[in-house]
């Protein structure tokens, strides 16, 4: 068993009733042993002396912990045996915060310039008026896409948003999709990320969040800007809150309503496809063996699969398959 220490931050915390008293469940992140390398993320549990600890620690602020590695479930945890609370700078916390990889103003330039792409006026007026609204200009650079799956990063929204426009620009011409749709879609469908998550450290829900969750707040905005958008005709109005309302895809994912459009559907597969390919990114970078857990999916990632040349060589027929003939 691998023993972890150090200083974490504390990104959740809740206190469960378990069969034999509280426990702590606890989200640690802690630095990776290079200044390069990415944060460790661990679920984390406390079975012993709950009671007194549980009431030092928040979600939010820094610790100090020492656990030992254990597998789960299939997943990797820390069993806590201490954990102590840290006084720390917000500089300090900040320094634990997950950051995306485009930098915010060439990112916001690079989403400027697919929406002047864009050859319909009014959608094209939409698009730059949605960009320039305050709150926009406020919260989207620094938005999370999720609080934990994919994108769980500060900017992780933007650079979320900047893949998929690039897919979306790519394939509209390949499905014969209109790339004008196609691209406000995809620049919309999570807009409401930016009210529903706190790009605060531990990027919990806000409470509007959890009451109405994003994509009600995204078509909220979308009305509120299609107002200030002259003569912006009603049917436009509901084809955009149909690509918010329609990207999760299945109403067992939280749409109320399915993908009606090629378009839609083409924001729906590429929000996945997006999500997907980041989450696995995540596990891949964790620590430990050449197989990581993706607990969202119930899926085991094999680390190697993208590089051929870590593969092991053993020509047909005499590996395990001995007298395999291919
Ligand atoms: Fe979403
Ligand atoms: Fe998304």
């Amino acid at each position: 068993m691998k023993t972890v220490k150090g200083v974490a931050f504390v990104k959740t915390k809740s206190v469960q009733e378990g069969k034999n008293g509280p426990a702590l469940f606890l989200d640690l992140v802690f630095k990776g042993a290079q200044p390069e390398s990415p944060m460790l993320e661990y679920p984390s549990r406390m079975w012993d002396g709950v009671d007194r600890v549980s009431s030092e620690i928040g979600a939010g602020e820094l610790a100090y912990a020492e656990g030992q590695e254990i597998v789960f479930n299939g997943e990797t945890q820390l069993r806590l045996t201490r954990i102590s609370p840290l006084k720390a700078t917000p500089e300090e916390i900040r320094s634990f915060i997950p950051r995306g990889t485009v930098p915010v103003s060439e990112g916001m330039a690079r989403l400027k310039g697919y929406l002047e792409s864009l050859e319909d006026p009014c959608l094209k007026a939409f698009g730059l008026t949605m960009l320039d609204d305050p709150e926009i200009v406020e919260k989207f650079p620094l938005a999370p896409a999720a609080k934990k799956n994919h994108h769980a990063s500060v900017g992780g929204l933007l650079e979320h948003t900047l893949e998929i426009l690039e897919m979306g620009h790519r394939i509209a011409p390949v499905l014969g999709l209109n790339r004008d749709l196609l691209l406000l879609g995809l620049f919309l469908h999570d807009i409401g990320k930016c009210w529903e998550i706190s790009s605060s450290p531990g990027f919990s829900y806000t409470d509007e969040g959890r009451l109405v969750g994003h994509m009600y707040l995204g078509c909220e905005k979308i009305v509120q800007i299609a107002r200030r958008v002259e003569d912006f005709p009603e049917r436009h109005l509901r084809v955009l809150q149909h690509f918010v309302l329609s990207h999760h895809g299945e109403f067992a994912y939280g749409s109320p309503v399915l993908p009606a459009t090629p378009e839609a559907m083409a924001v729906h597969f590429l929000d996945n496809l997006s999500g997907q390919i980041n989450a696995m990114r995540r596990v891949r970078s964790q620590e430990g063996d050449h197989w990581g857990y993706e607990k969202n999916r119930g899926a085991y990632i094999w680390k190697k699969g993208s590089d051929p040349s870590s593969w092991d060589q053993t020509p047909m027929g005499q590996g395990n398959r001995k007298g395999f003939e291919p």
